[in-house]
């Protein structure tokens, strides 16, 4: 297996300390966390399903592979085989970043991280809220719940172990899109949840894994839930849109989608898109990610951690969104005319030209 670290050198795998695996790499977290693995220099070791047939995902892990990670092809669920990846590749890290549908997939992994015994921390898939506090109503709740159970799990088996509760993505919070980050903010409407006056904190990806990446090897983390509360980043939905207007030049129209919608939406069972209105109504709504104190031992919170290493704040992540209309408007070269234009009432001179990208 080739293992290439930062520098490009390629040490002997015995020699090499901090190897990580991340499982789950080619999905949306997962990669954040597998780049800040190779940007630390860490031998990055990724668990790919072979199984897998979105080509976004495997180009994602062979983008990851041209930088230096070893790919091993299986799944978490054969416990014999990870039991052997892990003591073949002395992996001392494990961090899990499967989807909502998988969560109890790690079960087995546990067993096997527990069985081997050589791996010094290991982080489940959480990347979100604190689930043994946020309470939101199905079919969240049930992702929740198992979430709980691994870390029950995790707890009795005596493994070493960090949850990141990353809380929101930087970006606009979709209640119908698990990847909010992957698209524009609203360039028609904005959907304001309630009265829009319920703070949440938005990180940008590229901070989550960073910041995960240095509470690995911290020893500050061992066995703490690591709370993302970066104070530049903590916004409610009406500030988002007024933000997210400045960056366009344009005001929007605001439409109200009321807690009743919300539950509606959740109710409906679709998933993921209820999951999402689930969480949607218990941030927006309910304020899951402001309503408590950080008041357990086991609380950290990772700017008192780490003080001197900054937040990407979610003005800068905004202004990136900008720039990729100016971008995508660059690389369009159709008219304007013949495009699906968006009604735009209020274009102030100088905003950005949100038409060439609605094609
Ligand atoms: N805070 C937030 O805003 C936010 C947003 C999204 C997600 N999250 C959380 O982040 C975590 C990851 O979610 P995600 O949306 O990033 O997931 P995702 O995009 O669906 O990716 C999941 C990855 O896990 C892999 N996987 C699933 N089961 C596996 C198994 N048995 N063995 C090996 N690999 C397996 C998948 O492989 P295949 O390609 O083979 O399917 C995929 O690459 C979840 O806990 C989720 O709740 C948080």
């Amino acid at each position: 297996m080739k293992s290439t670290n930062m520098n490009g050198s390629s040490p002997n795998v015995s020699e090499e300390t901090g190897r990580t695996l991340v499982v789950g790499s080619g999905g949306f977290m997962g990669r954040f966390v597998t780049e800040a693995s190779l940007d630390s220099g860490r031998p990055t070791y990724i668990l790919a399903r072979s199984s897998s047939n979105s080509p976004s995902k495997a180009s994602t892990i062979k983008f990851l592979q041209d930088r230096g990670a070893t790919v091993i092809y299986g799944s978490i669920t054969d416990k014999e085989f990870m039991e052997k990846v892990l003591k073949e590749h002395k992996i001392e890290v494990v961090i899990s970043a499967v989807g909502g549908g998988s969560i109890l997939d790690q079960f087995n992994l546990i067993e096997a991280i527990r069985n081997v015994d050589t791996v010094k921390r290991f982080l489940p898939s959480e990347f979100g809220h604190d689930t043994d506090r946020a309470d939101p109503v199905e079919p969240g709740l049930t992702m929740y719940e198992q979430k709980r159970q691994i870390r029950r799990q995790v707890e009795k088996s005596g493994i070493p172990y960090t949850y990141i509760c990353c809380n929101s993505i930087a970006a606009w919070p979709y209640h119908d899109n698990t990847h909010p980050a992957d698209v524009l903010p609203p360039l028609d409407r904005f959907k304001i949840y309630g009265d829009g006056t319920v703070k949440a904190y938005f990180v940008a990806g590229t901070d989550i894994g960073k910041f995960t990446i240095m509470s690995i090897e911290d020893d500050r983390t061992l066995n703490k839930t690591v709370h993302f509360q970066p104070p530049s980043n903590l916004l409610n939905i009406n500030e988002m849109a007024s933000l997210w207007e400045e960056k366009i030049g344009r005001t929007l129209p605001r439409v109200t989608i009321t807690e009743e919608d919300l539950l509606q939406m959740a109710k409906e069972m679709r998933i993921p898109q209820s999951v999402v209105a689930a969480l949607t109504h218990d941030i927006f709504i309910n304020g899951c990610q402001i309503n408590f104190s950080l008041d357990k031992p086991t609380d950290v919170e990772v700017c008192s951690l780490y003080p001197d290493t900054p937040f990407r704040t979610i003005n800068e992540c905004f202004e990136d969104f900008a720039k990729k209309i100016i971008d995508n408007a660059k690389a369009v070269s159709k008219p304007a005319a013949s495009n699906n234009a968006i009604f735009v009432p209020t274009a102030k001179p100088g905003a950005l030209p949100i038409t060439a990208i609605c094609t």
